[in-house]
C-alpha cells in the first residue's frame, strides 16, 4: 500500500504497549503519535489532526468544532481512551457523520474498587492517621481520637447506578450496608441484585450515610452537587465523587465540608485537574483529594489501550467496533 492511500492516524498521546504495537501493525494506517506522557499542547493537536482519518485521543483532550474543522472532512472515527465522552462536541460529531469508539465495561471493576478504596480512606480518615504517625502527632491511643463514620448498619446512596455504580453498590453490599438507595432518569432493574431502592434525589440525600455520584456529566448533571444539594444531607454523611469533577460546585462543597454541612468528601475528580496545590479544598482535613486514578490499574489501562486502538482500526475499516458509542 502506497503511502498516498494509507489513512492518517493522529493519537494524542504515548500510550501503553498494547494498544501501539495494535496501531503500529496496521499496515493500511500511517500513524503519528504525540509523544509524551504529558497533553499535547493545543497549537499540536491542531496540526495534528490536519486531513487525520482517525483520531485516537484522551479525556484531557477537548474535541470540539475547532478540532473538528482543523481535522477536516477526512475525519471518519474518533476512539477516546475512556468511557466518559464529555470531552468530545457529540453534536458536532454527530452531525459530521464521525464515529466513536469509547471503553466501557473493561474499567468497571477498577474503578469500582478505587471508589469503595476512597469511600472509606474518607469516612475511616486514612490519610489524616497516616500524617498523624509522620509527623509525631499520634500520643497514645485515645477513645475519640481519629474517630470516622463506618459502612456496617448504614444506608448508602449512589446518585447514577449504571456499569461503574451498580459494580460499587456490589461491592459495599457486603459491608454490612442496611439500605441501597439510587437514582437517576429511571429505575433499573439491575438493582434488584444489590436490593436497591429507586428513590428520588431529595430522598436519598436525606436518607443516606453515604452519598457516591458515579453519574456522566451531561448537561442535567453539571454543577448538580450544589449548595441546595448539600444542604439536604446529613451532617454526618460522607460525599464521594469518582464520575466527574464538574458534576460539583467545588465552592458550595467547600462550604458544607468548612461548616460542617456535611462530614467528609473523597473527590477523585475535580476542576480543574491537576487541582492547583492552593486550592482551599486541600486546605480541609476532612476533604481527601485523588488525582483521577479510578481506572488505573496496569492490565485496566493495557486493556483500555487495546480497547481504543481496536476500535479506531475497526471503524476506519467500516467494520463494527468492539464498543461504539450509540449516539
Ligand atoms: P454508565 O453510562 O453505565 O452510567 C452512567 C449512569 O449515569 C447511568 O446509570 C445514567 O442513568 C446515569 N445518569 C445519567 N444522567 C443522570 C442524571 N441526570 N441523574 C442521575 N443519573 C444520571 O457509565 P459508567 O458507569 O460506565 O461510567 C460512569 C461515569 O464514570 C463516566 O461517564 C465517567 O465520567 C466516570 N468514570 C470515572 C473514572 C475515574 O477514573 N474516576 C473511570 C471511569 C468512569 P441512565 O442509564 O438512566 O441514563
Ligand atoms: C473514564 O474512562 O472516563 C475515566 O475517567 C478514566 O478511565
Amino acid at each position: 500500500m502506497s503511502a498516498q492511500t494509507r489513512l492518517k492516524v493522529f493519537v494524542t498521546r504515548r500510550l501503553p504497549q498494547e494498544g501501539m504495537e495494535l496501531l503500529q501493525q496496521s499496515a493500511g494506517c500511517t500513524v503519528s503519535v504525540w509523544d509524551s506522557d504529558e497533553p499535547v499542547p493545543r497549537a499540536e493537536l491542531l496540526k495534528g489532526v490536519e486531513g487525520a482519518h482517525g483520531l485516537l485521543c484522551l479525556l484531557s483532550d477537548r474535541i470540539d468544532t475547532e478540532v473538528l474543522d482543523a481535522a477536516g472532512p477526512n475525519l471518519k472515527v474518533i476512539s477516546t481512551l475512556s468511557v466518559g465522552f464529555d470531552h468530545l462536541a457529540i453534536d458536532e460529531v454527530k452531525k459530521r457523520g464521525i464515529r466513536v469508539g469509547y471503553t466501557p465495561d473493561v474499567l468497571t471493576d477498577a474503578t469500582a474498587e478505587l471508589t469503595v478504596a476512597l469511600l472509606l480512606a474518607t469516612a475511616r480518615r486514612l490519610p489524616e492517621g497516616i500524617q498523624e504517625v509522620q509527623s509525631g502527632g499520634w500520643s497514645t491511643w485515645k477513645p475519640l481520637w481519629l474517630c470516622g463514620y463506618g459502612l456496617s448498619g448504614s444506608t448508602v446512596g449512589v446518585i447514577g447506578l449504571g456499569r461503574i455504580g451498580l459494580a460499587i453498590a456490589r461491592r459495599l453490599m457486603p459491608f454490612g450496608v442496611k439500605r441501597l438507595l439510587y437514582s437517576g432518569r429511571q429505575p433499573k432493574p439491575q438493582a434488584q441484585e444489590v436490593d436497591g431502592e429507586y428513590v428520588p434525589l431529595d430522598t436519598l440525600l436525606s436518607e443516606s450515610d453515604f452519598v457516591v455520584v458515579s453519574c456522566a456529566l451531561t448537561p442535567d448533571t453539571q454543577g448538580l452537587c450544589n449548595k441546595a444539594f448539600f444542604s439536604k444531607m446529613k451532617k454526618t454523611a460522607v460525599f464521594i465523587n469518582t464520575s466527574r469533577g464538574a458534576v460539583v460546585n467545588q465552592e458550595d462543597l467547600f462550604e458544607a465540608l468548612s461548616t460542617g454541612q456535611i462530614a467528609a468528601a473523597g473527590l477523585d475528580v475535580t476542576t480543574p485537574e491537576p487541582l492547583p496545590t492552593d486550592h482551599p479544598l486541600l486546605t480541609l482535613n476532612n476533604c481527601v483529594v485523588l488525582p483521577h486514578i479510578g481506572s488505573a490499574t496496569y492490565s485496566t489501562r493495557g486493556i483500555m489501550a487495546q480497547l481504543s486502538a481496536n476500535n479506531l482500526l475497526a471503524g476506519l475499516s467500516g467494520d463494527a467496533m468492539a464498543s461504539e458509542l450509540k449516539m
